[in-house]
């Protein structure tokens, strides 16, 4: 039996889990001040949830999703995103939303890309998302792309930079795919032979390409910028205005297409504008249609997705180190057992964070497994301690051997630590 996991999957603990919670709870936090509130849906959809929202021709769609018949002949997707996946939750549900009452919903959980596995790229990851769907206006998408950054500080990113660009409604769209084609038509013959195929398919999303004659061909292909009507084009503006009014570090990415199909209007992604970290560290924009494309009500959304791993990669360690103010109970020999349990149920009942050293042959052992275990302060139980109704408490942390060691009246050890924590 192959004891590993799967190539590009791994095991969350110690250290890694506790960024991972932190990351989380920021970000949770931070959004409900915004008004969001949590969903969960299921990490296994039919396939054709993600299918046409996205794209066939996108390269999640067409190369990198878990796709599988179940035992009932169902074909089911494990989500690569979660965007769709709310969506057809918010129909399934009949949530009520329109103009007047939008919907801000925010979820986090795995997702999983069949893609080539490097540094912060997982066949499964974790994201952390939001959508914001009912109102559309610039004040929405500026608002959306400040939530992200207030949780970039909250967890310590202050040098994160916001990528943005535009790509019009349908009637924009429609102009310039059509000079997409114009453009492209005149390579033909050297585009790679997928692109080829989209360029019948789905023209922009050859702007995806990864093959390098590709993005060479790319680099001079019309941008979507240029082509958006005055009432798109006045719309953006208006985003722009109001990223300069918000002090947002922002630059305009006219490149900026990003790979899935529902995207309309403003596409954002953001980047740290230091450090040698280049993937994206998240991202999103506005999707126009997207809740009518699953029944539900024509109205627009706004909203992105946050890498959790890539967000844990660059944190410091030191902010989630494990809390030195956990006390240790250790019995001196198997004799003060009985008693210490006890007591570990009474600090433990009293929400003081307390664990039960037992392990180790001697009581030199036990001590040295405390301090690893990150305890502060040491009680320790003897057959004396007993006899007298006292405990002996060591602050660990207290360099001076004299007033490391208080002696505490067994009545009052409570009061004690709750005082000295
Ligand atoms: P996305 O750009 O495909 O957008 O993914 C968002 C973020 O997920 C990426 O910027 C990256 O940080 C992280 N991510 C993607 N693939 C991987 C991977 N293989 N390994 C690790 N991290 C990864 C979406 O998924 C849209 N649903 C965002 C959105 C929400 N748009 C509107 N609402």
């Amino acid at each position: 039996m192959d004891i590993n996991p799967i190539r590009g999957m791994k095991d969350l603990y110690g250290l890694e889990f506790r960024k991972f919670q932190y990351v989380v709870d920021k970000s949770v936090y931070v959004a409900s001040k915004y008004g969001y509130q949590c969903i969960e849906t299921p990490i296994v959809e039919n396939t054709g949830v993600f299918q046409r929202s996205l794209g066939d021709e996108s390269d999640v769609v067409s190369k990198e999703m878990y796709s599988f018949e179940d035992k009932g002949g169902e074909q089911i997707t494990l989500r690569p995103e979660g965007t769709a996946g709310v969506m057809r939750a918010i129909t399934s549900n009949k949530m009520f939303v329109n103009e007047n009452n939008p919907l801000k919903l925010m979820y986090y959980g795995q997702m999983f890309r069949y893609d080539r596995p490097q540094k912060g790229r997982y066949r499964q990851f974790h994201q952390i998302g939001l959508e914001h769907i009912g109102e559309k206006s610039p004040y929405t998408d500026v608002l959306t792309i400040e939530l992200a950054v207030d949780i970039f500080k909250a967890i310590g990113l202050n040098n994160v930079k916001v990528l943005v660009n535009s790509l019009g409604g349908s009637q924009s769209r429609k102009v310039y795919v059509k000079a997409l084609v114009d453009y492209f038509n005149k390579y033909e013959n050297e585009l790679s032979e997928t692109s080829k195929h989209r360029l019948v398919t789905n023209p922009l999303r050859i702007l995806d390409s990864k093959e390098l004659n590709d993005i060479e061909i790319c680099q001079n292909a019309p941008k979507s910028r240029n082509y958006l009507n005055k009432e798109d084009a006045e719309y953006f503006e208006k985003v722009l205005m109001l990223l300069e009014q918000c002090n947002i570090n922002y630059e305009i990415d006219l490149n900026l297409v990003r790979g899935l199909d529902y995207y309309t209007h403003t596409t954002f992604e953001f980047r740290m504008s230091l450090g040698e970290y280049k993937d994206a560290l998240g991202g999103g924009g506005r999707y126009d249609g997207l809740l009518k494309m699953f029944g539900g009500a024509d109205v627009s959304g706004v909203g992105f997705a946050l890498g959790v791993e890539r967000l844990m990669m660059l944190l410091s360690n030191d902010v989630v180190l494990d809390s030195p103010e956990k006390v240790a109970v250790i019995p001196v020999s198997e004799s003060e057992f009985d008693v210490a349990f006890r007591l570990v149920r009474t600090l433990l009942k009293d929400g003081i964070p307390t664990e039960l050293i037992t392990g180790g042959n001697s009581l030199k052992k036990r001590v040295e497994l405390a301090t690893k275990r990150n305890c502060g302060l040491l009680l320790i139980i003897g057959e004396n301690e007993i006899n007298n109704g006292t405990i002996v408490v060591t602050n660990t942390k207290v360099s001076d051997s004299e007033k490391r060691n208080t002696v505490v009246n067994m009545k009052e050890i409570i009061y004690f630590l709750k005082k000295n924590i």
